[in-house]
């Protein structure tokens, strides 16, 4: 008996091993962790229960047979954050390169059945040289089996990628199609094709880093939503975002304890906003001073900077917050802004986390590179998304809030449930200057008749009682009981339930 004991004991130590010493030492010698010490730091202490450890590939060719590492490359299993259930995958470079085979597939389709079977998020770590170059078709096969789950986990489990190797060819389209991706600077990339076949077929000479790396992808093409310093920084934070989410759409995110008065008085909220009116101030002021604790969890901080997305708690419940930052292009929603939008917007109402929308938004950005670009179509993903959305949602608004992005930013018209309006906020169709250059166009060589229209046109228009009055604003409130208002409308929309008519799916603009 002891013998057999022992037998698993030399199994289990031969797997946990990899593809050995030389292979885990140059793992560290390149600042990265191996895939295990990474589910030790992502999971609770001791959580981690493995399944597939002895699973081996089954290729014959190129010598193959003689080559058949226990685990296959891919660690996975289960474990818990907090104490909550999560389902994990991280790819073992030291093993092939952490390259997808058949079966190493098969490892990483099973923890995704079971998670959508059982409600649980799905966290991969990606480390790996891509399609298992020795079995051909088979283990391409093995990347559309994944791709297939991530659709259908799209919505029902919360699915985070943490790419912390390379990342390269179609690999790269399974992270893609999960809600958050997450680099690790200087040891990541992703991309389609590498620098040497960029090279080959358009001549351009790029680096790995610029083409693919995380600063590209964070500041410039927005494929992921978050870059950190390190593999320890990157789980750490992994482990906070968790905390905010669901771990189905069958339930709600979890409620924390908290020890910020949801009534807390923000005194400091009162004169927020400058007496200039084109002078720009901080929104992320008013987000972490709404926010429990102050603590806020910033989606996509480097893209679009001219919208802030990230999640918050109030009175310990998670809610996902837009605001226009008027500190970047003075708020103004453009294409990125809109599609960066956009999405958190669709995958905090996949989720059920309600909205808070913090508005100061002079309109969409004009220009020429924005109409080309299809601002129209981009806009319209963040209008769709709002419209469409059935949490509770709501909004409050600042400063400006003009024209088609007044309606677009979870507007009363779009099935706003609280909305609400500092005493500085604005709303009308534009600002003054502009209303007045197109009504009283024959008046411009006059200074002074100009000047006074446009006083007029301010003591009608450039606040929110035009639209109190009408009933689109539900209350004008004092910024510095904001977060009280906030709270309570919240907590008064706890049984909210509103539901879209039957359809198979929408048709956002794409
Ligand atoms: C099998 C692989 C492998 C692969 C790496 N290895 N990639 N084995 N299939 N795809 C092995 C290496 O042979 C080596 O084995 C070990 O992993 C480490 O690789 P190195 O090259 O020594 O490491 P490094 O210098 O860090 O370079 C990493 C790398 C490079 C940049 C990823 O290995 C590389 O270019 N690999 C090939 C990438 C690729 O073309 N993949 C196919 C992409 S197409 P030993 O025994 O020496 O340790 C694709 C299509 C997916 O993925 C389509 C889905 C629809």
């Amino acid at each position: 008996m002891n013998d057999i004991l022992q037998q698993l004991e030399t199994r289990r130590v031969q797997a946990r091993s990899g593809g050995g010493q030389r292979r885990v030492d140059a793992q560290h010698a390149k600042g990265k962790l191996t895939a295990r010490e990474r589910i030790e730091l992502l999971l609770d202490d001791g959580s981690f229960e493995e399944f597939d450890m002895f699973v081996v590939h089954r290729c014959t060719d190129f010598g193959m047979e003689a080559d058949r590492p226990a685990g296959d490359g891919v660690i996975t299993g289960w474990g818990t954050i907090n104490g909550r259930m999560v389902y994990v995958f991280s790819q073992d470079f030291t093993v092939f390169g952490g390259s997808l085979s058949e079966t190493h597939s098969k490892k990483i389709c099973k923890i995704m059945d079971m998670a959508m079977q059982n409600g649980a998020p799905v966290i991969g770590m990606n480390d790996s040289g891509g399609a298992r170059i020795q079995e051909g078709v088979a283990s391409l096969a093995g990347y559309a089996e994944v791709f297939q789950r991530n659709v259908l986990a799209s919505g029902v489990v919360p699915q985070i990628s943490l790419i912390m190797g390379p990342c390269a060819g179609g690999a790269v389209y399974s992270p893609a199609m999960t809600d958050f991706i997450f680099m690790v600077k200087d040891s990541s990339y992703m991309f389609v094709t590498g620098p040497d076949v960029v090279k080959t077929v358009t001549n351009e000479v790029v680096t790995a880093e610029e083409l693919g790396g995380a600063s590209t992808h964070t500041k410039k093409s927005s494929v992921a939503d978050g870059a950190f310093e390190n593999d320890v920084e990157a789980l750490a934070e992994t482990r906070r975002l968790f905390d905010f989410l669901p771990l189905s759409n069958r339930e709600k995110a979890p409620v924390r304890p908290f020890f910020d008065d949801p009534a807390r008085v923000e005194m400091s909220l009162d004169t927020l906003i400058p007496d200039n009116p084109n002078q720009p101030y901080d929104m992320k002021e008013l987000i972490t001073k709404l926010a429990d604790e102050g603590d806020f969890f910033e989606i996509q901080a480097a893209f679009a900077a001219n919208i802030v997305t990230g999640f918050i708690r109030i009175e310990g419940q998670s809610v996902g917050v837009v605001a226009n930052q008027p500190m970047v292009l003075a708020g103004c929603l453009d294409i990125d802004a809109s599609r960066k939008a956009a999405r958190f917007v669709r995958f905090c109402d996949a989720f059920e986390i309600p909205i808070l929308t913090l508005v100061d938004v002079p309109g969409f950005l004009p220009g020429v590179t924005q109409e080309l670009g299809g601002v129209i179509k981009h806009g319209a993903k963040l209008l769709f998304a709002y419209a469409e959305a059935t949490v509770p949602k709501v909004t409050v608004l600042t400063r400006k809030t003009y024209g088609g992005a007044y309606v677009v930013m979870s507007s009363k018209h779009l099935r706003g449930d609280f909305n609400y309006a500092w005493p500085t906020a604005e709303v009308a169709v534009m600002g003054a200057k502009g209303a007045v250059e197109i009504l009283y166009r024959s008046e411009l060589g006059d200074v002074e008749k100009i000047a006074g229209r446009v006083k007029d046109y301010e003591d009608r228009f450039a606040n929110p009682f035009v639209a109190a009055e009408k009933g689109f604003i539900d209350e004008v409130i004092l910024p510095h009981s904001t977060r009280r208002r906030v709270a309570r409308a919240f907590a008064a929309l706890r049984g909210k339930k509103l539901v879209n008519p039957w359809k198979k799916h929408d048709n956002i603009p794409l």
